[in-house]
C-alpha cells in the first residue's frame, strides 16, 4: 500500500478540515477482484462490499487515511454498505474523476428483454403498445426480491418496490392518466366511505382485469397525496372500491387542467386521482409493470429509439438503502460519484458525526437522497446533483436544550425533481436541530415545499429557489409552522420565483409562516412572479425587511391573526411547554419567547414590515389582510415601505437585476435600503456533481447586458373626480344634513329625553364642549351629557360641532347609521340588534365598532353606501365605505388644505383606496405639507376596513 504523508486538504471554498497522517489507497474496479490486494490501480479489487466489510479494519489501514479509489464503471452493491467504524479519514471517490456509479441493483442485459408473444398479455396491453413493451423473466435473471407496493405520499418517506431505470432515467408504473387527473363524481357511501365513482371514457373495461391495481390521488385537501391499493374496480358502474382509506377523506373533484389554478369553481380542493401500477395501462415509453405472480416484467423503453440495444444500461433497484454509515464511523467523506438505484435512501446516517458529502450525484432513490437523524454534527452536503429522488436532504441535528450549534452545512448543491413519486413529505432540504447553514444551493421543481426547516438558529442564504409546490397547494417553497418556540432563523439573500398554484385550494407562498410559526427574520430576499411573496400565518415577532417583491400575481404579502379564532392555541402551548424557554440561556437568545404567557401569545403581535419595495400590476394589493386582527394596526407594523408604480423603477427585471433606479432610487438612498442580492450571487459557488458530468456541461451564465433602461416615468394621472359618498352621520367630510340649522361656532346639544334634568331637553349650547375648542372635545359630550341625563334607554343626546358639523350621539347600545344596503333608503340611525344579541355590542366598543367593515362588504361594498357602526356609551364610532380619506384638523402652511376630505389625488396615482398602508402615507404626507407641527396631528382613514392611522 503507498504511504505519503500529505495534507488532506479536499476543498478550499469549504474548508473542510486538514488531517496530517499515513495515507492508504485502496483500489476499486468493477473489472477487478476480491483477491487482489487492491493497492494499485492495475491490481484493483472488485466490491466496495469487501473494501468496508473487510479490508478498512485490517491492521496497516485501520487508523490511516484512506482513499478508496472507485475506478470506471458501475459497482453494484451486493447489499448495503455499511461503514460501521472507522478510526481515521475513509474517503471514497472517483479515482483520477473517472464515472463512477455506485448502484443498487441489478444489471438486466439487453439480451434478457423480448418482444411479448404471450396472447393473454398482448391482448392486454393497449393497441399502440403490443408491439413495442419487452419483457423480462425476472426469475430467470436471478432476480427474486420484487419488493412491496406501499402507500407514498402524504408524511411517508417511501420505500419502492422494484424500480427500473434504463440510461440512468426512472420508469414509471404504469398508470393514467399520463398528465393531470380524473375526478371523483360521486361518493356513494359518504366521505368517510372507500367507494367512488369517476368517468373514464370507458377506459376502464380494461381495469377490471387487473390484478393489483393502486390509485394516486389528492383526496380531501390539495396539500395531502397518498397512493391507495383498490380492492375492486368495476367497470359498470364505474366505481373503484379501495382497500384502505385515504389519510383524511373523500371528496368529489372540480380539478380542470384548463383553468388558471386547475379550478373549476370556488375554493373546492382534492378529488382527483389517477390509476396506477395497471399492465393496461403500459401506453407511453417509460412505463413498466411487474407481473407479481409471473415475476415477469413488462417495460415500453424510454430509450430515443424505443427499444433496447447492448448500450443501453438497465438496472432494477434491489436494495432498501444504499449505504448506512454508523454514528462510530467519523471522518467519512464521498466525492466525485453518481449512487442510484436505491428502494429507500442513498445514504442513512444517525448520529453522525465529521461525515462530507461533496460533488456527488444522486438519484433515483425513494426515500431521501441523504437521511441524517438524531443528533448529526458537522455533515456536510457539497457541490452536489441531487434529482429525481423522494427527498433531498433531510437532516437534523445540535443540541435544543442547551442551543449547542449542529453545524451542518447543504451549501452549493443543485436539487430538482426532488419529489419524483409522491409530494408531500419529499421536501428538497429538510433541516432540523439548530444552526444548520442552508446557503447557495438551486433548488427548483418540486411537487411540494423546497425548504422545510424546524428548530433555532439556522440559516438559509443565498439559495435560488423557483417552480416550488409545482403540484400541490396550501404550500410554501421554503415553509414552516405550528411551533412559538422555532426561533433564531434567518432567511437572506435568496432569490425566490415562479412560486404559482397548478392546483385546487389554498395558496402558495414563496415564504410560508403557517400556523403561528414566529420570529422569523426574513431580510434582504429578491421576491418575483411568485403568486405570494410570503405570509404571516397568525405568527407573531416576525420581521420582513429589506426585501424587493416584485410582480405578485395574488398579493405580494397576505397576513392574518388566525389564532384569534380556531388556532392551535393548545398545541402550541403544549410545544412551549416541552422547551427550556424559561431558562437563563433561551430567556437571553429569545426574550420576547420567555415572555410569551404575559401577552396574549395567540394575537399575532409584534410582527414588523419595513424598508421594503414592492411593485405590482394595479389592483394587486401590497400587504392582504385576512379573516382576525384587522383592525389592530400595531399587529402587522407596515411601514417605510416603498411602492413602486412601474417597472422602470429597477435596473432590468427581466433578467432578474432589480437594482433600484428612479423614484426608487430616491427611496432607497434616503431609506438605506441595500443593493438587492443579484442573481449570479445565489446559488452554486461551483459547478456542481461529479467530474464526469461537470466537464460536459456548460457552466451556467447567468451575467446579461440588459437592455438599455428606458425613462423614469415621472407621469401622475389626473385625480378621480367622483367622490364616494360619506357617513350618514356627519362626521364633518360633509354638510350637516340631520342639523342643518346648527349655527357654525361652539358645541352644541339636541336632548330629547333628560329625566334627572327635564330642563336641558331641546338645542342648547354646551358651555363645556365649546370650551374645549377641538371638534373631539366636542363630541366626547354626548356620552357625558346623556349619562348627567340619567343614561335614559329611551332617550339620546346628539352633540353637533358647529364649525363643521360634526356629530355623534350619546345613548344606550349600539347603532348603526346607513343608508342601507342595496335599497334607496334616505338613511337611517337604528340599532344593531344582531350585533347587541350575539356579540355583546352594547356592552363592548371593540364588538361594536368592528361591525361596520364587515357589514359593508357583506352589502357587496357599495361606493356610495357606507356604513357607521356607533357605539352609544361613549360616542365613538366608525365608517365603513370607499376610498382613502384624511382629516387635517389644522395646517398653518396651507390653510386650504384643513378639513376632512376624500384622497381624490391618492386614489388616481397611488391606489389609496385599496392599498392600507398607501392611505396611511397620506397622513404623514399631509402633516409634512402643512409644515410638521407636532400638535397638528393628521389622521388618515381607510375606509374599507373602517381603520384609521394619525401621524405623528
Ligand atoms: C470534526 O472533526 C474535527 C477535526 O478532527 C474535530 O475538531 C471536531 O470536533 C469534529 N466534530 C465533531 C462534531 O465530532
Ligand atoms: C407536476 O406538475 C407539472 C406541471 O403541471 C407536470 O409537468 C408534472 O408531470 C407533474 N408531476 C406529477 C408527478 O404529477
Ligand atoms: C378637549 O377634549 C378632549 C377629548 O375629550 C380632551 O382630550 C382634551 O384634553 C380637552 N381639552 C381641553 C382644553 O379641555
Ligand atoms: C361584554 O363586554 C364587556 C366589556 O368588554 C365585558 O365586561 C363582558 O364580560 C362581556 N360579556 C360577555 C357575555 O362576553
Amino acid at each position: 500500500m503507498s504511504r505519503t504523508e500529505i495534507c488532506v486538504c479536499l476543498a478550499l471554498l469549504w474548508s473542510v478540515p486538514c488531517v496530517w497522517s499515513d495515507t492508504v489507497h485502496i483500489y476499486v474496479s468493477p473489472t477487478g477482484s476480491d483477491s487482489n490486494d487492491g493497492q494499485s490501480s492495475s491490481h484493483p479489487v472488485k466490491t466496495l462490499n469487501h473494501v468496508v466489510d473487510t479490508m478498512l479494519g485490517q491492521d496497516g489501514v485501520r487508523g490511516n487515511s484512506v482513499f478508496v479509489e472507485l475506478m470506471q464503471g458501475y459497482h453494484d452493491l451486493s447489499s448495503t454498505l455499511h461503514i460501521q467504524s472507522t478510526s481515521g479519514t475513509v474517503v471514497f471517490r472517483a479515482y483520477q474523476g473517472q464515472e463512477v456509479h455506485v448502484v443498487g441493483g441489478k444489471r438486466l442485459p439487453s439480451s434478457n428483454f423480448h418482444h411479448v408473444t404471450d396472447s393473454h398479455v398482448r391482448d392486454r396491453l393497449p393497441q399502440e403498445s403490443r408491439d413495442k413493451v419487452l419483457e423480462v423473466d425476472l426469475t430467470a435473471a436471478g432476480i427474486t426480491d420484487l419488493g412491496t407496493l406501499r402507500n407514498y405520499g402524504f408524511g411517508i418517506s417511501w420505500t419502492a418496490p422494484l424500480e427500473i431505470f434504463i440510461n440512468g432515467n426512472a420508469l414509471r408504473l404504469a398508470e393514467w392518466p399520463n398528465i393531470n387527473f380524473i375526478n371523483i363524481k360521486s361518493i356513494p357511501d359518504g366521505a368517510s366511505g372507500s367507494r367512488f365513482t369517476y368517468d373514464a371514457g370507458g377506459r376502464d373495461v380494461n381495469w377490471a382485469k387487473e390484478t393489483e391495481p393502486w390509485v394516486y390521488g389528492w383526496w380531501q385537501w390539495g396539500w395531502a397525496d397518498r397512493s391507495l391499493p383498490v380492492s375492486h374496480v368495476d367497470s359498470h358502474t364505474h366505481t373503484i372500491t379501495l382497500k384502505e382509506k385515504p389519510h383524511y377523506q373523500l371528496s368529489v373533484g372540480h380539478y380542470d387542467p384548463s383553468k388558471p389554478h386547475g379550478q373549476a369553481s370556488g375554493n373546492a380542493q382534492g378529488g382527483y386521482f389517477r390509476v396506477v401500477n395497471m399492465l393496461c395501462e403500459i401506453d407511453q415509453p417509460g412505463e413498466y409493470y411487474i407481473d407479481r405472480t409471473h415475476k415477469k416484467l413488462y417495460v415500453w423503453p424510454n430509450t430515443p429509439h424505443q427499444t433496447l440495444t447492448s448500450s443501453d444500461i438497465v438496472y432494477a433497484s434491489l436494495l432498501q438503502e444504499c449505504v448506512i454509515i454508523e454514528s462510530t464511523a467519523q471522518h467519512v467523506q464521498f466525492q466525485d460519484i453518481s449512487l442510484e438505484a436505491c428502494r429507500h435512501s442513498g445514504f442513512v446516517l444517525r448520529n453522525a458525526r465529521n461525515i462530507t458529502f461533496q460533488s456527488m450525484e444522486i438519484k433515483n432513490t425513494g426515500g431521501a437522497a441523504i437521511s441524517c437523524s438524531g443528533n448529526c454534527r458537522a455533515v456536510s452536503v457539497l457541490g452536489s446533483d441531487i434529482h429525481d429522488v423522494g427527498g433531498g436532504v433531510h437532516i437534523s441535528g445540535g443540541d435544543r436544550k442547551n442551543l449547542v450549534s449542529s453545524d451542518n452545512v447543504i451549501s452549493d448543491n443543485h436539487i430538482w425533481l426532488h419529489a419524483r413519486v409522491g409530494a408531500q413529505a419529499n421536501h428538497g432540504i429538510r433541516l432540523g436541530g439548530v444552526h444548520g447553514v442552508v446557503s447557495h444551493n438551486h433548488l427548483h421543481h418540486g411537487q411540494y415545499t423546497g425548504i422545510w426547516w424546524s428548530g433555532n438558529d439556522h440559516v438559509i442564504e443565498y439559495n435560488h429557489i423557483h417552480h416550488m409546490c409545482w403540484n400541490s397547494s396550501d404550500c410554501g417553497a421554503i415553509h414552516s409552522g405550528r411551533d412559538w418556540t422555532w426561533r433564531g432563523n434567518v432567511i437572506r439573500h435568496n432569490h425566490i420565483h415562479d412560486v404559482q398554484r397548478h392546483f385546487p385550494g389554498a395558496p402558495v407562498r414563496g415564504i410560508m409562516l403557517d400556523d403561528e410559526y414566529s420570529a422569523v427574520l426574513i431580510e434582504h430576499n429578491v421576491f418575483y412572479d411568485n403568486d405570494i411573496h410570503t405570509n404571516i400565518g397568525g405568527g407573531r415577532d416576525n420581521v420582513i425587511r429589506y426585501n424587493v417583491m416584485y410582480n405578485a400575481l395574488d398579493q405580494s404579502i397576505q397576513v392574518d391573526g388566525r389564532g384569534l379564532g380556531h388556532g392551535h392555541g393548545e398545541y402550541l402551548r403544549g410545544k412551549l411547554q416541552h422547551t427550556p424557554y424559561r431558562t437563563d440561556l433561551w430567556k437571553s437568545r429569545y426574550p420576547k419567547l420567555y415572555s410569551i404567557l404575559d401577552h396574549h401569545p395567540e394575537a399575532p403581535e409584534g410582527n414588523q414590515i419595513y424598508t421594503n419595495v414592492f411593485y405590482n400590476k394595479i389592483g394587486i394589493e401590497r400587504i392582504h389582510y385576512s379573516g382576525h386582527g384587522l383592525e389592530r394596526t400595531d399587529y402587522f407594523d407596515a411601514h417605510d415601505n416603498h411602492k413602486a408604480y412601474s417597472t422602470s423603477e429597477f435596473l432590468s427585471p427581466d433578467y432578474a437585476d432589480f437594482r433600484l433606479r428612479c423614484e426608487a432610487a430616491q427611496w432607497g438612498s434616503t431609506s438605506h435600503f441595500p443593493r438587492p442580492v443579484a442573481l449570479d450571487e445565489v446559488g452554486p459557488r461551483v459547478p456542481t456533481g461529479p467530474h464526469y458530468l461537470r466537464v460536459h456541461r456548460q457552466t451556467l451564465t447567468t451575467k446579461h447586458t440588459p437592455p438599455t433602461s428606458p425613462p423614469c416615468s415621472s407621469s401622475t394621472v389626473a385625480p378621480a373626480t367622483h367622490t364616494p359618498r360619506g357617513s350618514y352621520l356627519p362626521d364633518g367630510s360633509a354638510p350637516n344634513t340631520l342639523y342643518p340649522h346648527i349655527a357654525k361656532d361652539g358645541c352644541w346639544f339636541i336632548t330629547d329625553h333628560c329625566p334627572k334634568h327635564p330642563t336641558a331637553e331641546g338645542t342648547h349650547k354646551d358651555d363645556l364642549g365649546t370650551q374645549n375648542g377641538t371638534e373631539e372635545g366636542c363630541l366626547a359630550r354626548a356620552a357625558q351629557q346623556w349619562i348627567w341625563c340619567g343614561s335614559p334607554s329611551n332617550g339620546r343626546v346628539v352633540a353637533v360641532y358647529g364649525p363643521t358639523g360634526a356629530m355623534t350621539i350619546g345613548a344606550e347600545g349600539c347603532y348603526f347609521a346607513e343608508y342601507g344596503c342595496r335599497s334607496t333608503t334616505p338613511g337611517i340611525i337604528h340599532r344593531d340588534t344582531y350585533a347587541e344579541a350575539h356579540e355583546n355590542a352594547s356592552h363592548s366598543e371593540a364588538h361594536c365598532l368592528r361591525r361596520a367593515s364587515p357589514q359593508w362588504i357583506y352589502c357587496g361594498s357599495p361606493v356610495d353606501r357606507p356604513y357607521t357602526s356607533i357605539y352609544g356609551p361613549t360616542g365613538a364610532f366608525r365608517t365603513a365605505g370607499a376610498g382613502c380619506w384624511v382629516k387635517v384638523r389644522s395646517c398653518p402652511a396651507h390653510r386650504d388644505q384643513e378639513g376632512f376630505f376624500f384622497d381624490a389625488w391618492g386614489a388616481t396615482n397611488r391606489d389609496t383606496g385599496s392599498d392600507r398602508e398607501e392611505c396611511y402615507g397620506r397622513a404623514q404626507y399631509f402633516w409634512a405639507k402643512c409644515g410638521s407641527h407636532s400638535n397638528s396631528p393628521v389622521t388618515a382613514y381607510f375606509r374599507p376596513q373602517g381603520s384609521s392611522h394619525t401621524y405623528p
